[in-house]
């Protein structure tokens, strides 16, 4: 029974502690960690490698879209208005207004096409009064495609004396300002692949030469504030 402790014994008494030898305690830690180490390297490197690629791929096929396809923002024109209806009831100082308001949409790029939206609105304002309003036909326009909507805007507003001369004012020296306010939903298509859907908002400031019934009025001037919220 004495003869087994001893060997173990002995060895602490030798060495001073239970831990191995050196080369017993480094080489294989070492080795360890050197494998682990090196893995993580590769890793990492793989991933800057498949990052930078993907950059220069993205950046490649941006470019080279950019070069064949060139593509532009649609443009919109105000092309005509005709006033269906412009009537006074003197009763209750109110106003009964029918505009058509012919606006011209152009896409001219040959892979985006344009989704209008279900939510729009079009309003006609003449100094902060809404005469009528409205809203934009939804549609799918293609690539290389010109159309020109026909927004029809109804509404039946106050009409105070204050409003009366000034327009009558405005009447006599041939500009009558009014502002057409656009709120428009739409979604990119790239490649037959709705994108996002975006809301474009179109202040439109003309200035016509008359503003009566059974009259078409001529545009003296349009001018366009386009914001876009994302
Ligand atoms: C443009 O698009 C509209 C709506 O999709 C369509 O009705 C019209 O025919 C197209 N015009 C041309 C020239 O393709
Ligand atoms: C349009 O005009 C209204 C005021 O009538 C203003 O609050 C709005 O920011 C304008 N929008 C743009 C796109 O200029």
């Amino acid at each position: 029974m004495s003869a087994v402790p001893g060997p173990y014994v002995m060895l602490s008494e030798n060495h001073g502690s239970v831990r191995p030898p050196p080369y017993r305690r480094n080489v294989p830690r070492y080795e360890h960690r050197k494998s682990g180490r090196s893995w993580c390297y590769r890793f990492i490197c793989c991933f800057y490698c498949f990052l930078f690629l993907l950059i220069i791929l993205l950046a490649g096929f941006a470019f080279f879209f950019y070069i064949v396809y060139k593509p532009q923002a649609p443009t919109y024109k105000v092309e005509g208005l005709e006033i269906k209806a412009f009537q006074a009831q003197l009763a209750d100082f109110s106003i009964n207004t029918e505009f058509v308001v012919s606006v011209k949409a152009d896409n001219p790029n040959n892979a985006i096409g344009v989704i209008y939206g279900h939510d729009s609105s079009v309003v006609v304002l003449y100094k902060e009064t809404t005469f009528c309003s409205g809203k934009l036909p939804a549609f799918y326009q293609g690539h290389k495609n010109t159309t020109v909507m026909k927004l029809d805007l109804k509404g039946k507003s106050e009409f105070g004396s204050g409003l009366q001369e000034a327009l009558t004012q405005n009447q006599n020296s041939g500009r009558v300002p009014i502002l057409v306010k656009v709120k428009a939903p739409v979604t990119v298509v790239l490649f037959q692949i709705p994108l996002r859907k975006i809301v474009v908002y179109v202040n439109c400031s003309l200035v016509l030469d008359s503003l009566s019934p059974n009259k078409k009025p001529g545009i003296v001037s349009t001018k366009y504030d386009i914001r876009v919220s994302l």
